[in-house]
């Protein structure tokens, strides 16, 4: 038995610009998706999964069909992914296995989170975990990959890189991941405002948008890119009121490309006016989350009012590990 953890994540700067190949600042954080895997001893795959609202999903994959067990009109479509993760993880190994696979994740689904990603990584690595005895973060990435792309077409990558590797990543689509070092922990406030529409469908939306008005647009993609840039070099120099002051322009930006709303506006001017350095919107938008930079002595005032608000707040930091064997 092999049980596999992976974070959650949240983005600093250059959600949707990403896609096109501009440059994102993205985190990991210690919210977890976590998975266990039990060889068989048929050639089966039976997938039980757990999700943030405790409710439970199960299928079984035999002789190339599946079988819903759930009865939910959902539960082929949640659990494919999984799915997809577990077959990728062995045709990339080259193995035939059976596999009893149990997924409990504690991020929050379609919260701009990274859930999909994250539960597609800690499943690879329980997998190759269990039939290998040790997990390779190439093959996890890529299986994990193919898993998001069958959630949504377009993926830039960037959730399931940060999900196996850890840590604060500058990532550039099709790139090896960047490292960031910083010699502090800045504090992180993420917002949960409620579900949203599906991130392929709010990429497309905007991915519309630019090609109907490209002279408008494309600015807006070369001043995201050089954003993340300037965000990077005010982190390292602990800078963060223009850290702040930065995420807040991204936050704008973001809402000039349609993937704000009036409640995600809202609780990002709730933070900044109760003290945070800035906050934004994070992930695919059209609700979500947001996260806000706090200073310590700001910490309270800034989660207690925005507690009044929205449903859940959690207080984060970035986590250096990214996927592991537990
Ligand atoms: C989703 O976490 C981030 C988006 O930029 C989509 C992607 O990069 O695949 C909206």
């Amino acid at each position: 038995v092999t049980k596999a953890i992976a974070p959650s994540k949240i983005i600093l700067s250059g959600e949707h610009f990403v896609v096109e190949g501009e440059p994102a600042l993205v985190a990991a954080i210690d919210i977890y998706a976590k998975c266990i895997a039990e060889e068989r001893f048929d050639e089966s795959i039976r997938i039980e999964s757990k999700d943030y609202f405790g409710k439970i999903h199960v299928i079984k994959y035999s002789k190339n069909k599946i079988i819903d067990y759930a009865g939910d009109k959902n539960t082929k479509r949640i659990l494919r992914p999984v799915l997809i993760s577990v077959l990728k993880t062995l045709e990339y190994s080259e193995q035939k296995k059976g596999l009893d696979i149990y997924i409990n994740s504690e991020i929050p689904p379609s919260a701009g989170l990274g859930s999909s990603a994250a539960v597609a990584v800690a499943t690879s690595a329980a997998v190759i975990g269990e039939i290998k005895g040790n997990i390779n973060k190439e093959i996890i990435w890529k299986a994990a990959f193919e898993a998001e792309r069958a959630v949504h077409k377009n993926p830039s990558g960037i959730d399931v890189t940060i999900s196996t590797f850890g840590g604060l990543i500058l990532y550039k689509k099709g790139e090896k991941p960047n490292f960031i070092k910083l010699d502090y922990k800045p504090i992180f406030i993420v917002g949960l405002i409620g579900k949203r529409a599906k991130t392929g469908k709010l990429v497309e939306k905007v991915l519309k948008l630019k090609k109907e008005f490209p002279s408008i647009i494309n600015p807006l993609y070369i001043s995201a890119g050089n954003l993340t840039i300037k965000l990077v070099e005010a982190l390292k120099n602990k800078d963060l009121k223009t850290a702040g002051l930065l995420m807040n322009i991204n936050h704008r930006l973001l809402s000039a490309i349609g993937v704000s709303t009036p409640k995600l506006d809202m609780i990002v001017n709730t933070a900044i006016k109760k003290g945070a350095y800035g906050a934004k919107l994070t992930g695919a938008g059209g609700g979500g989350s947001i996260i806000a930079l706090v200073d310590e002595s700001k910490l309270e005032k800034v989660k207690s009012s925005l507690e009044k608000k929205i449903k859940k707040v959690y207080v984060s930091s970035i986590v250096e590990e990214g996927v592991k064997i537990v």
